[in-house]
């Protein structure tokens, strides 16, 4: 399968997924939105294409989404992977890559969508926080949920300690629910996600 990764800033993801070396998947390229995401000199140097759509250079969201559409599908993805790509995408963007589009957010959705989900959780009293892999949908933070992992938020807890935690935890979930997709093992259906096989 191919794939194809969007990033915005460090991409750490965007790294687990590479070192991963999923069976039967092929990081074809590695898209940002700005030239100074520094996680596109990791992507070079493993020799993976990249490119950088500026997103300040387009005067409307549609524009900007249709320039990211163009280059995407240059590379005839099978799955675009959302990795801490911080813009919000339109409802036509996602209808044309609905059902090969997913993305990881630091939360247990449904709870805190959107930012400073450590944060929320911490000042909520959560006792567990975690990551979800979801599909895309024209909503932020709401289609299909395909994974989530927990962690404990200790008494402790700032929101570095916490992010750091949960993005462990993220570095696990991406690849293991690519490979899922990688070996067409990943079906979405009549709204609801299965994983076929053993879950492992
Ligand atoms: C991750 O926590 C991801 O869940 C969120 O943004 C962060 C991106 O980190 N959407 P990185 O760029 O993958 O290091």
């Amino acid at each position: 399968k191919n794939i194809v990764i969007l990033i915005s800033g460090r991409g750490s993801n965007m790294e687990a997924i590479v070192r991963a070396r999923i069976a039967g998947a092929q990081i074809k390229a590695v898209l940002a939105n700005r030239a100074d995401a520094a996680g596109l000199t990791f992507a070079r140097e493993h020799g993976i294409e990249t490119r950088v759509v500026d997103h300040r250079h387009y005067d409307s969201r549609e524009t900007f989404d249709a320039a990211l559409q163009a280059q995407i599908d240059q590379f005839a993805p099978d799955l675009v992977v959302l990795a801490g790509f911080m813009r919000i995408l339109s409802a036509g963007f996602t209808r044309h890559y609905e059902g090969r589009m997913l993305n990881i957010h630091p939360s247990l959705l449904p709870a805190f969508t959107g930012l400073h989900t450590h944060r929320r959780a911490i000042e909520a009293g959560c006792k567990l926080a975690g990551c979800t892999v979801h599909f895309v949908t024209a909503e932020l933070d709401h289609g299909p949920i395909v994974a989530q992992a927990a962690v404990p938020v200790l008494p402790d807890d700032d929101e570095t300690s916490l992010a750091a935690r949960v993005l462990a935890q993220e570095h696990r979930l991406y690849p293991q629910v690519i490979g899922w997709f990688a070996a067409d093992r990943l079906v979405w259906r009549d709204g609801r996600v299965y994983v076929h096989g053993d879950v492992g």
